[in-house]
């Protein structure tokens, strides 16, 4: 997470709301925000090196880096391209993906075929984004909600996979309720736009489907899993979601109070806060849940 952090109080004064009304409303109460010359790659560089050592593994065993970003550096080279020279990851192919929210998930999802195809050993998968450059600060509706940071891990090939299963969705007949144009993250107007209310509905009346669609298919009941990690964008979305599926709140991971939405980072953030205190121990079992842009949704179902 960037150093600087931005509190509700400070909103107060640079747009018509209040700390009460993003609190209630949305569960957040502050958000880090990039320093001006600190960039998605600097922050994936520092979170996948800190992967890589958790991980205990040199830079050469990375075969691949995936970048889940909707704020990469460049359109091109990718936001993975920077990251590889950086962290001398030289036998590693390197691409950026581009699913919003549900990026990470996605990303998690394409590591895991590879491995089970045999075509890699060890797989960087980064989420990292500076949304404070693409927000509106003018749009009350939206610059409360959003955050930078970054989170990695990497995914190894294991006799027995770590990885159970992931599913992945989109429905692009609704791109426009959540979008960012002109992606080049020097123009001055690219900026976010949301209809916060219909995203709203879309993720509360898809996300409780999704992880029972999940449980399902891998035959596993939901008293067997031991957390659930869900995208961090708003606390009464996670809220509805533990109520459909009747799991305590206390088997949920949560970090947007402090983090606000981070997208593709906000999973990967919030499983290394639960794997650094203690929480997620080997041998758990792990449900990621994201819902975002595109609008792109997905799962991953994981043994840590
Ligand atoms: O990460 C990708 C997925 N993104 C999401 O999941 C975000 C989904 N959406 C949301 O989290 C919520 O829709 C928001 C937090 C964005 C908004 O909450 P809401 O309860 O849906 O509020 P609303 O947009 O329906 O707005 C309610 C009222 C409006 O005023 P009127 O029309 O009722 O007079 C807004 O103008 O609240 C007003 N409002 C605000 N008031 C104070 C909107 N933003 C603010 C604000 N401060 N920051």
């Amino acid at each position: 997470m960037p150093e600087r952090i931005l509190t509700n109080a400070e909103l107060e004064k640079m747009v018509d709301t209040t700390d009460e009304w993003i609190t209630s409303r949305s569960g957040i109460s502050a958000r880090h925000i990039a320093a001006v010359d600190q960039t998605t790659a600097d922050m994936g560089s520092i979170a996948a090196q800190r992967a890589l050592e958790a991980a205990q593994l040199t830079p050469e065993k990375i075969d691949l880096i995936i970048v889940a970003t909707c704020t990469p550096d460049k359109l091109f080279p990718s936001t993975a391209c920077l990251i590889q020279a950086r962290l001398a990851c030289k036998n590693a192919a390197a691409f950026d993906l581009s699913a919003a929210c549900s990026g990470f998930i996605y990303a998690l999802s394409v590591a895991d075929q590879y491995i089970r195809a045999g075509n890699a050993q060890h797989i960087l998968v980064i989420g990292s984004e500076v949304l404070s450059r693409v927000t509106d600060w003018q749009d009350r509706g939206t610059c409360v909600l959003f955050g930078d940071g970054a989170g990695a891990v990497v995914v190894s090939a294991t006799p027995e996979p770590g990885i159970i299963a992931t599913r992945l969705h989109a429905m692009g007949e609704h791109a426009d309720i959540l979008s960012l144009d002109n992606a080049t993250l020097t123009h001055e107007t690219c900026k976010i736009k949301m209809q916060g209310r219909e995203v709203f509905k879309l993720a509360v009346n898809n996300f409780s489907d999704l992880i029972s669609d999940t449980l399902i298919a891998n035959q596993i009941k939901l008293s067997e899993l031991n957390w659930l990690i869900p995208h961090q964008a708003n606390m009464r979305i996670i809220e509805s979601l533990a109520n459909k599926l009747q799991l305590p709140l206390e088997q949920v991971i949560i970090t947007l109070q402090e983090q606000g939405n981070t997208s593709a980072a906000s999973i990967p953030l919030a499983l290394d806060a639960a794997v650094r205190d203690g929480r997620i121990k080997k041998g758990q079992l792990i449900l990621m849940a994201a819902f975002g842009g595109g609008i792109t949704w997905g799962s991953a179902l994981i043994r840590w």
